[in-house]
């Protein structure tokens, strides 16, 4: 019985070391993403020479404050919805594109009206690390296409 006990606690501290020292390369992968794209979102201003008023370059985070968690604010003051689960209501119609557009159509948008930069490339790797963090923005939400903003 004793034996037994000990056995298994020998499994689980060797399973527990295995795992944590051996992450698997595609959870590396993704959480490195997510990191490139928060650092993307709050220091890149995608070539724009645009300043804030307090003669800051412009990055997403000058709209989406605190990385997108919570209500952004336009220059002028204009309250904009958080990111929190942006990653789980696209693919939506835009009315004043007179379409349905994916997240990625979303940023670039951002990127060229908002922060009047060069947007990244569909496909790109930076894409795919901003997407990667919106996504884990949006952890646990509801997935609802076409669904309303946080
Ligand atoms: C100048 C301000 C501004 C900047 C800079 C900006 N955005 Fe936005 N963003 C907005 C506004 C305003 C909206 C809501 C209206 C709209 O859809 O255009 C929005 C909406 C969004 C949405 C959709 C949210 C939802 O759930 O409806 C995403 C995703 C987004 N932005 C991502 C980004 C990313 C990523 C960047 C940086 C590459 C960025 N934005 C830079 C102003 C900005």
């Amino acid at each position: 019985m004793k034996n037994s006990r000990i056995t298994i606690l020998v499994g689980a501290v060797a399973f527990a070391v295995t795992t944590t020292a051996f992450a698997s390369p595609a959870s590396v992968a993704l959480s490195q993403a997510v990191q490139k794209g928060a650092h993307i979102f709050n220091t890149d201003s995608f070539g724009s020479h645009e300043r804030n008023a307090r003669g800051q370059h412009t990055t997403c985070s000058t709209c989406h404050i605190d990385g997108g968690r919570v209500m952004g604010r336009l220059p002028n003051g204009k309250r904009i919805p958080s990111l929190v689960n942006a990653a789980a209501i696209f693919p939506r119609y835009n009315p004043k594109m007179h379409k349905v557009i994916t997240l990625e159509t979303q940023i670039r948008g951002c990127v060229m009206n908002g922060l009047l930069g060069h947007p990244p490339a569909y496909g790109s790797q930076t894409m795919a690390d901003l997407v990667s963090y919106l996504g884990s923005l949006a952890h646990g939400q509801r997935v609802m296409i076409g669904g309303k903003p946080r």
